[in-house]
């Protein structure tokens, strides 16, 4: 929000703040006929932050967070929110608030009703349910808007009139499914900053859905990475990049060049591993000698022109576009076809120049266990 400043009135208002709550999913399946569209499912989101249920389309994030609101019902296993075993109560006894995709906002009512609305249908009495609600639109900056309808509104107000209104009753969890989907793309950076200082100054829970791993990465503490129903892993934003736990994590987040290599020795922490000739010492993650997948970063490799040098690998420019901040290449060479990004503002090599490749950072090359 751009009106963030405001944050200070928090701490006069005359509503008692509620502790964040943890949430924790313990073994949690839940079927459709014969459909299981999340599969004994378990993690758990510390009080205060912000976690990211990522994956592709149909790999189960929107159930799990219905789940979490009690919109749908565990088929098995366990949910508890700040400790307490909530796994049979219905949304309405769930101290929990949903932000939907379609904003779901009442048409003939205003902002301010749409956002006073909550804490009336609680029985609070229609000042007070007023005054909670101005609250948190200056909180959200849409102050001076309430009398406005949403039609009124531009698509990021609504979404924000939205957050309001999950906000108003100042729940122990805050739901995010895919909320900027219905946004510009300048707007969605915009709006996924604004969510995640929200989140921070509040010291909200919150879980956060979406299929973009770039908007994951940029909001998240931890993200949740699904596949299938399963979770494929769970790490912070930086543990998923530099350490993919599988072929999918490494290929889901980020660009990576999947290539082949071979593991030369066996135990200690620093595996020796060779690469179409050239070897390099990276972390051994677990794995035994052989053959073995790498994930390496496009800005992991360094491009040289001119002849072979020892240590690197000769290799053909296909293609080089300049993008301003970066050139980006596709370079033919004998471990396959590599994207590569060089960083500054270089001329790019021109295609069908020689060229030799090496690894320039092994912070952005990983052994990928059990690929
Ligand atoms: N109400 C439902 N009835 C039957 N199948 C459903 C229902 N909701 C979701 N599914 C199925 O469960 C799987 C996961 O869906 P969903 O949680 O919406 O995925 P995501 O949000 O990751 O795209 C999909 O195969 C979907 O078709
Ligand atoms: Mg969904």
């Amino acid at each position: 929000m751009n009106q963030m400043t405001s944050l200070s009135s928090l701490s006069r208002s005359p509503v008692s703040k509620k502790q964040a709550a943890s949430v924790e999913f313990r073994n949690v399946t839940k079927r459709y006929g014969n459909v299981t569209a999340v599969d004994s499912v378990s993690f758990t989101i510390e009080p205060g932050q912000l976690v990211t249920l990522l994956g592709p389309s149909g790999c189960g994030k929107t159930t799990t967070l219905r789940m979490i609101a009690g919109l749908e019902m565990a088929s098995e296993g366990q949910i508890l929110i700040g400790g307490r075993d909530v796994t049979n109560l219905s949304a309405a006894d769930r101290d929990v608030s949903m932000v939907f995709q379609s904003y779901a906002l009442f048409p003939h009512m205003s902002v301010l009703e749409n956002v006073a609305y909550g804490p009336t249908v609680q029985g609070i009495s229609k000042k007070d349910a007023n005054e909670m609600a101005m609250e948190k639109l200056e909180i959200i900056g849409l102050k001076g808007l309430e009398k406005r309808s949403p039609s009124e509104l531009s698509g990021g107000q609504q979404q924000r009139v939205a957050v309001a209104r999950a906000l108003v009753l100042e729940p122990q969890v805050l739901l995010f499914d895919e909320p900027l989907s219905n946004l510009d793309a300048k707007l969605r950076r915009r709006v996924r900053e604004d969510i995640r200082e929200l989140q921070q100054s509040l010291n909200l829970t919150v879980a956060y859905v979406t299929h973009d791993q770039e908007e994951a990465l940029a909001v998240s503490d931890h993200i949740i990475v699904m596949s299938n129903a399963r979770i494929a892993q769970t790490g912070t934003p930086r543990e998923l990049y530099e350490e993919p736990a599988d072929l999918f994590v490494a290929d889901f987040i980020g660009d990576a060049n999947i290539i082949s290599g071979e593991v030369l020795d066996e135990g200690g922490a620093v595996a020796n591993v060779r690469i179409g000739g050239v070897d390099i010492q990276l972390p051994r993650r677990g794995v035994g000698r052989g053959p073995v997948k790498l994930a390496v970063r496009p800005d992991a490799i360094a491009l040289d022109e001119g002849s072979a040098a020892s240590g690197k690998l000769m290799g053909t420019v296909k293609k080089a576009s300049y993008l301003g901040t970066q050139v980006e290449y596709e370079v033919e060479s004998p471990i396959g076809e590599l994207f590569v990004v060089q960083y500054g503002r270089k001329d790019p090599i021109a295609p069908g120049t020689p060229i030799s490749v090496s690894f320039a950072t092994q912070r952005g090359i990983a052994i990928i266990p059990g690929a």
